[in-house]
């Protein structure tokens, strides 16, 4: 994988993400809402550019599409991984509430990729889209968040088989816990609580989700589509 676009790119995972990939030579286009302008930095062995992006911004796709076609040609691979949590309960949910979490986890992964497959080379890429556990079940408490990773394991699928023909795979990932400012304000006994629910006993490490999404970024995986890879530490077995 030479060069990746990586979303939500200044949050836990996805800043784990695009260190993964730029050590291995890659170059990544990281972005994230709040970055703020326009940054270039040379990393271990690649190469990170980072940008100030609304993923739910159908504009922002385009600026940023020009800017990379321009600049590096093509990409290789796109992770959609920017999303919001906002754990309301079904009977809770406003409509704006509903519409904001829907805009940035559901309309910005489609967003990302449409905007990815004409970025893509004739040899084909990969597509990752960053799901979670809240996507295989229904999680309670957080109404709109579960409803868009279900979506996305929907758009995975799909274009997945539509996408086949150009050889661009598209693969999800479901991260159960991990620790990121994703879990908000705990305290050491609320973390301890919630490892407890997980059989290996422990969150996730950002990196430990990086290493699976780089996996399926990369050639290794390229007979694997349309498919879900859950990474929970055995919460959900
Ligand atoms: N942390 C967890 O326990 C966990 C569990 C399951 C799935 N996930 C998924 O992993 C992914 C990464 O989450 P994280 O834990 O690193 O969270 P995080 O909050 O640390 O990072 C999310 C990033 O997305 C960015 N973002 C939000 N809205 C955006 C927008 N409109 N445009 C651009 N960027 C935007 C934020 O600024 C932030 O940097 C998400 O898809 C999340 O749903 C996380």
């Amino acid at each position: 994988m030479k060069t990746a676009i990586v979303t939500g790119a200044a949050g836990g995972i996805g800043a784990a993400i695009a260190t993964q990939f730029a050590s291995t030579g890659a170059t990544v286009v990281a972005l994230d809402r709040s970055f703020t302008g326009m940054s270039e930095q040379a990393s271990e062995a690649g190469h990170i550019l980072s940008a100030s992006f609304d993923v739910s911004n159908e504009g922002d796709w385009d600026r940023i599409s020009r800017m990379v076609s321009e600049r590096f040609g093509h990409i290789d691979a796109l992770v959609n991984n920017a999303a919001i949590f906002n754990p309301v309960p079904f009977l809770d949910e406003s409509v704006a509430g509903f519409q904001a979490v829907t805009e940035v986890n559901q309309l910005g992964t489609f967003l990302g990729m449409r905007a990815a497959v004409p970025l893509m080379p004739a040899n084909g890429g990969a597509i990752v889209n960053v799901c979670s556990t809240g996507g295989l079940r229904g999680f309670s408490g957080a109404f709109a968040y579960s409803t868009s990773k279900w979506a996305i394991r929907g758009m995975t699928k799909v274009a997945a088989r539509e996408l086949a023909g150009r050889k661009i795979r598209v693969n999800a990932v479901h991260p159960g816990l991990v620790d990121t400012p994703m879990l908000g304000e705990n305290t050491a006994e609320n973390l301890a609580e919630m490892a407890a629910a997980v059989p290996l006993n422990r969150l996730a490490r950002p990196e430990e989700i990086a290493r699976l999404v780089m996996f399926l970024a990369s050639p290794g995986s390229e007979y694997i589509t349309g498919s879900e890879f859950t990474i929970d530490g055995g919460q959900t077995i």
